[in-house]
């Protein structure tokens, strides 16, 4: 994945949007554009990204659009191959059973890939959770994960309960995030001469621009201060997601016993923070093309940035979690066991043997998603060991 900077590139040739598409992107631009006026001229990033993403009815995740899969902008594990779910389901077994009438707790939960494979999975693993709980941002998501479940596993529906918030304290179970981190709205910095400047998001001439503001408050000055010191940045640019070390926090205050596991791409700290990654991760998803402005096409793009593992460990850690594993995604699924799930499938059924073959390959090659995606295990009040890091845990590298 090309991980250029916002400025300085071409505009990115991308296919057009159909005439309803563009209409919605104008309704949330218009939106976007009026609370910029409402507040004095100028959003901080952070708050452009969640307009762009959540605005209730018409942000990317919470309006109507495909998103995911063939026909939407992009793919993610869950999406390749069922082999993800039924990983994770081994991982998840020995973890519901030690904890004996546990949950599961899925955040932002798609399609409903996950939830319908897992469950099928652990279903003959004779481990099924009491619940499983799916909080999602998203209406038209959660309509769309009823109905995965309605037609691929209707017998579990019942165990599938949708929340509007954190479940009360003393949840006991397995709490998921695949690729939800990334999907969280981050704050854009940028240092230069000891001094942190932050990005804003304005509308001039028609359109959205952006510029280097003083920070709105301490808090971004106050987390980039000791990276500027100990990393030695400067004439540097990237972004920082403060809102998922509160989410972390928010999630320790919730968990009695359990275990956490974090999917994502990116990287230890100091590999996110590298000098040649000077312009920051952020990138934009559009019908499958990828490209670095998250100011085109509001609403109908996804934007992401990549995760600062090293800044989850800390906030985890300080939200009274053991950080217990870290690992790749091909080590964390050969770990649960990958390789067993393909010798077991039938290679006389030619059409699905490949199939599981290719999905296999696009979820562990180097090449694919392999090495950019990372998983993060974390857990409270529980001993079992996590099976994912069994083959090789590099939590020393974060
Ligand atoms: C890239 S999608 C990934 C969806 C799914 N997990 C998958 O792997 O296909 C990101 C998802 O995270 C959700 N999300 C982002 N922030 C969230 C939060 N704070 N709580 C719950 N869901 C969130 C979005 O609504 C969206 O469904």
């Amino acid at each position: 994945m090309s991980e250029r900077g916002i400025r300085g590139g071409a505009k990115p040739q991308l296919p057009l949007p159909e005439g309803d598409a563009l209409e919605h992107s104008q309704r949330l631009t218009a939106l976007i554009r009026r609370e910029i006026e409402l507040a004095g001229g100028e959003l901080p990033f952070d708050r452009y990204m969640e307009l762009a993403l959540y605005a209730p009815g018409l942000g990317y995740y919470t309006a109507g659009s495909r998103k995911f899969g063939k026909g939407g902008d992009f793919v993610t594990a869950p999406e390749i191959s069922p082999l993800f779910a039924q990983c994770l389901a081994r991982q998840c077994a020995p973890l519901l059973k030690a904890l004996g009438g546990a949950d599961i707790l899925e955040f932002g939960a798609g399609s409903g890939a996950l939830v319908a494979d897992l469950l099928i999975a652990l279903e003959p693993l004779d481990a099924l959770p009491e619940r499983y709980l799916i909080l999602e941002l998203s209406p038209d998501l959660r309509m769309r994960q009823r109905e995965t479940l309605t037609r691929r596993a209707p017998g579990l529906l019942s165990r599938v309960e949708w929340l509007d918030n954190l479940p009360s304290d003393g949840f006991r179970g397995v709490v998921l995030a695949n690729e939800v981190l990334d999907a969280m709205p981050v704050q854009r910095f940028r240092v230069a001469v000891g001094e942190v400047s932050e990005e804003v998001v304005r509308w001039e001439d028609e359109r959205f621009v952006t510029r280097w503001a003083a920070p709105a408050s301490p808090e971004l000055s106050d987390a980039v201060a000791p990276l500027m010191e100990s990393l030695s940045l400067d004439d540097y640019e990237s972004e920082i997601n403060l809102r998922a070390v509160s989410w972390l926090q928010a999630l320790g205050e919730i968990v009695s016993a359990g275990a956490v596991l974090l999917i994502d791409y990116g990287y230890p700290r100091a590999e996110y923070y590298h000098p040649q990654r000077d312009r920051g991760t952020l990138m934009c998803y559009y019908r499958h093309h990828t490209h670095p402005d998250p100011l085109l096409l509001p609403g109908l793009q996804d934007i992401t940035a990549h995760v600062d593992f090293t800044a989850m460990a800390e906030a985890a850690q300080q939200a009274g979690f053991s950080v217990v594993g870290y690992a790749t995604q091909t080590y964390f699924l050969m770990g649960c066991g990958l390789d067993q799930l393909l010798a077991a499938s039938d290679p006389n059924d030619l059409p699905s043997h490949m199939a599981l073959v290719q999905g296999a390959k696009r979820l562990t090659l180097p090449s694919e998603m392999g090495e950019r995606f990372k998983v993060l295990g974390l857990t409270r009040n529980l001993d079992t060991p996590l099976v994912g890091f069994a083959m090789r845990n590099m939590c020393e590298r974060l």
